[in-house]
């Protein structure tokens, strides 16, 4: 595996920054030697006043953000500054932003405008050597094992940098600078820390004695731009025929969990099958740190809240659950189930408030039910595993199992429906699975398919009068018609 790992210098990744750079519309940021033709124009962004919708404000405040921080890290390179200490990095920073935000008409209210460079002042000093990491937008990960051994992820892939904190006592210091800032705190009498940056990138830390050998840091990158239904369909992760699908589930308001391992795409298959809810439906969003990115208007995002210093005011799950039941919901998401809230969803989705999305960390659709049932007794309940099995088989409709293949390649591996029970065993029936069918250098070979079941939402439509192509969404005329192929060659 780790010969496989490109060894990167941050030369090189400086190097790609600056012809990235390129990609760049012009227009859309100037450098600074153009700032005076500049100061009499008005930026042609996508997010000029005229399109500008309240909804989509963060969306664009963040495309500007990632613009000028691309830039900005251009230019640190240009001028040969990264290596040099913080102080003066930081006077660089900031005299950028200043000459950028006079000589610019950014549609950015006065209080975006300080939160921007406060934020780019962050982003680059506050992680310190990762900072060139953290301006290349195709970066999704970073992981610092030690000191000296940071991976990141593109593309899927996981690659080894030449990038290294001076030694232990550096990396604890940008540890706690990046907590420090978003209130947190990290020490050896509370040694791990998991917040979320003011950009929306989630991370983690922990210092000895719980990582043995050493401090590490593991940051997921959010908030350049988040993969789409048909980002996900061109990467491989499910076909148009199961986007079909996921869309009809979606909008006839079945209760979906996706399933899966660590860093599977969880999160990003829920943000993307959440994009099928209507515009009229009010959202509410509950998670530990936030990361989902909604495109609809009524959206509310609920975020936990961890006790403050003296073990006080922490705010669960559980009670953003019951807190957003009082908010009148069409939907809530929930990011991920992780203990007692679990029976709170299960209640709420039992209860008509149908059309629930939720991620859960399990290896199989029936992984995840056995999960959901230790996280339900989590609660307290005194409920019999029976009872609570009930509850969980009648509240979910669907689950979605995703996986990172060997290949890097994120896949649905099936989606599966929750038929019922029999005798204490919830029944599933699979709907789609991907079908592997070789693998060389070049990855794993292998395609989506129907199973040609049709699940039970088609007849319960086409009782209420809604005709659906059954053919086109659960027919296995893919496979059927690449058959043919194969016989007439
Ligand atoms: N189909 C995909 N192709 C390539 N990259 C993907 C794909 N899906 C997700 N990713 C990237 O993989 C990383 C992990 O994705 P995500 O956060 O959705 O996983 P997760 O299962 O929710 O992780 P966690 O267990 O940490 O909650 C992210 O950086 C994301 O951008
Ligand atoms: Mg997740």
């Amino acid at each position: 595996m780790s010969d496989e790992r490109q060894r990167i210098h941050p030369d090189d990744v400086r190097a790609r920054l600056a012809r990235k750079s390129l990609d760049v519309p012009r227009d859309r940021l100037r450098s600074t030697r153009e700032k005076k033709d500049a100061a009499r124009n008005r930026v042609p962004t996508d997010a000029t006043p005229t399109q500008r919708r309240p909804r989509s404000r963060n969306v664009e405040y963040q495309a500007i953000k990632g613009t000028l921080h691309e830039r900005l890290i251009d230019e640190m390179n240009e001028q040969n500054v990264l290596a040099r200490p913080d102080d003066e990095l930081e006077s660089f920073v900031n005299e950028f932003v200043t000459e950028i935000l006079e000589n610019e008409e950014w549609p950015l209210n006065e209080t975006e405008r300080r939160r921007l460079s406060e934020d780019l002042i962050e982003e680059t000093l506050g992680t310190g050597p990762l900072s060139v990491l953290m301006g290349d937008p195709a970066v999704t990960d970073i992981m610092v094992n030690r000191y000296d051994e940071v991976f990141v992820e593109r593309f899927g892939q996981l690659e080894a940098t030449d990038i290294r904190f001076r030694d232990e006592e550096h990396l604890v210091r940008i540890i706690q600078r990046i907590a420090s800032r978003v209130g947190r705190r990290i020490d050896t009498s509370s040694p791990m820390v998991d917040a979320r940056l003011p950009d929306g990138s989630r991370i983690n830390a922990t210092l000895p004695p719980v990582t043995i050998d050493g401090p590490t840091l593991s940051i997921r990158r959010f908030g350049r731009r988040r993969l789409t239904r048909a980002d996900l369909i061109r990467l491989g992760m499910f076909s148009s025929q199961m986007q079909r699908f996921f869309e009809l589930i979606v909008v006839y308001r079945k209760n979906i969990i996706v399933s899966g391992g660590t860093g599977s795409g969880k999160s990003t298959l829920l943000g993307a099958i959440a994009e099928a809810i209507p515009d009229r439906e009010r959202i509410i969003t509950i998670e530990d740190a936030a990361e989902l990115l909604l495109q609809q208007r009524h959206v509310v995002r609920m975020e936990t809240r961890a006790s403050n210093l003296e073990g006080q005011g922490r705010i669960t799950q559980r009670d953003l659950v019951v807190n957003a039941l009082r908010m009148r919901p069409d939907r809530i998401l929930m990011g991920e189930v992780r203990a007692g809230e679990a029976l709170d969803m299960l209640q709420a989705m039992n209860t008509g408030h149908d059309g629930s999305l939720t991620t859960i960390h399990a290896n199989s659709p029936r992984d995840a039910f056995s999960r959901l049932e230790t996280m339900v007794m989590m609660a307290g309940t005194e409920l019999p595993s029976r009872a609570i099995r009930e509850q969980a088989v009648s509240a979910l409709d669907y689950i979605i199992q995703v996986r990172r293949y060997e290949d890097g390649v994120r896949r649905v591996e099936r989606v599966a429906e929750v038929v019922g029970m029999e005798q204490t065993t919830p029944q599933l029936q699979d709907i789609y699975t991907f079908r592997q069918t070789g693998r060389d250098a070049s990855g794993i070979s292998g395609e989506h398919q129907a199973t040609g079941v049709v699940p039970r939402i088609a007849e319960e439509l086409s009782d209420r009068g809604v005709q659906i192509p059954k053919q086109e969404l659960f027919g296995t005329a893919f496979s059927a018609s690449s058959a043919l192929e194969d016989e007439r060659l």
